[in-house]
């Protein structure tokens, strides 16, 4: 099967491409290379015979139909997308045209293309979305994100992704492109771009900055492992049912001062500090405006309809990724010089 992913030079695209091309998939990975992105994410694998590169922006139709034409892939996987909330914050344009007009062009691209190949019902059209569309949960454990919750995004990023995972429905029931939907909650891991929670504590600890938590540090979030998200997407492009939409999470729920809490004592452990224990570094910060109280994902569906499940503890995924900062300051040191990297952003 050869695969079109879009977003495969950032967190989890590149994941993805790096297992499939290990499973022997063909990869063609479409990035406008952002900010947001590293190409030596995918360095591992770019000199396989089944690994393409087109530098591409979804925002230019023309040349997504030249990539559908010369690459003629069975699938797609689309993933790119702006991914910041804190950015979205600042400055929410990008986030609309990538997010909401990308999409569209990916579609309109896709289902032109499917529809001269005689619209073959192997096709697929994965659209990577985010639990982040469902809103906020109260701290009621029963309560949980379904397949069925409705839709309530409250940042300009989760509203931009529900647009685009409603266009990719409409394409679907109007147009019969074969999609499948994919809504994960937060992920971790590798190559974690050093803007987001996990690297910046990992990386202010080790130089001895403070370790910003939001707020009071109550707000949960439901942690996957990246390389596990990357598993369970491509058990969905082989097997997910045409026009259904699964949830993917670990079960994992901390509220962010644990989260930190557990990367600190596994830095003691592992690097451990001579002005004492990390946790000493901990400053709570002004909270992010309209800070989604909880996330938390019931992976029942994929579960049992899919027979995928995460394969790695929380614990164990968290020491894994503290291990891999640790071992390679050589992918993540200059990511520290991007513009914005390090600053307190979307303050509102
Ligand atoms: N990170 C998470 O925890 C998480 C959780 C659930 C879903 N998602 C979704 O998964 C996808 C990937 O997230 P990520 O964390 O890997 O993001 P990321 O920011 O690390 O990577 C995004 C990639 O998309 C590329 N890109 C951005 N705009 C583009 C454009 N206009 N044209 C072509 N390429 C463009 C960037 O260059 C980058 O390589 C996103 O759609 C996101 O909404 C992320």
């Amino acid at each position: 099967m050869k695969i079109m992913v879009t977003g495969g030079a950032g967190f989890i695209g590149s994941a993805v491409v790096r297992q499939a091309i290990r499973e022997n998939l063909e990869i063609v990975n479409v990035d406008a290379l952002t900010y947001a992105s590293c190409i030596e994410n995918v360095a591992s694998v770019s000199n396989s015979p089944n690994y393409a590169f087109e530098h591409v922006d979804i925002r230019d139709r023309a040349a997504l139909d030249r990539v559908f034409e010369g690459h003629k892939p069975d699938a797609v996987m689309h993933l790119a997308a702006e991914s910041h909330v804190d950015r979205s914050i600042d400055g929410p344009s990008d986030f609309i045209e990538t997010n909401i007009n990308g999409t569209f062009n990916m579609l309109e691209a896709a289902r032109a293309y499917w529809q001269d190949c005689g619209r073959p019902d192997g096709f697929r059209f994965h659209h990577i979305s985010t639990d982040e569309v469902f809103g906020t949960l109260s701290d009621d454990k029963e309560e949980l994100f379904t397949e069925q919750t409705s839709y309530d995004p409250r940042s300009p990023y989760s509203a931009s992704k529900a647009a685009s995972d409603h266009l990719v429905r409409a394409w679907h029931e109007t147009y019969g492109l074969p999609v499948v939907l994919t809504n994960c909650s937060n992920n971790y891991g590798p190559y974690h771009f050093p803007e987001k929670l996990i690297p910046v504590v990992i990386l202010n600890a080790l130089e001895g900055k403070a370790l910003p938590i939001y707020g009071d540090g109550s707000n949960v979030r439901d942690w996957l492992y990246v390389e596990d998200h990357a598993d369970a997407l491509l058990t969905v492009i082989r097997h997910g049912k045409i026009g259904r939409s699964y949830n993917i999470g670990g079960e994992n729920e901390r509220t962010n001062l644990e989260l930190v809490t557990t990367l600190c004592r596994i830095l003691d452990d592992l690097r451990p500090r001579d002005g004492g224990p990390y946790e000493n570094l901990i400053t709570f910060v002004t909270d992010r405006p309209g800070h989604d109280a909880r996330y938390a994902i019931d992976p029942t569906r994929i579960r049992d309809e899919l027979g995928w499940r995460p394969s790695v503890t929380i614990e164990e995924g968290l020491r894994k990724t503290v291990q891999w900062y640790l071992d390679n300051e050589e992918w993540w040191r200059p990511l520290q010089k991007r513009d914005g990297v390090g600053k307190r952003l979307g303050t509102g």
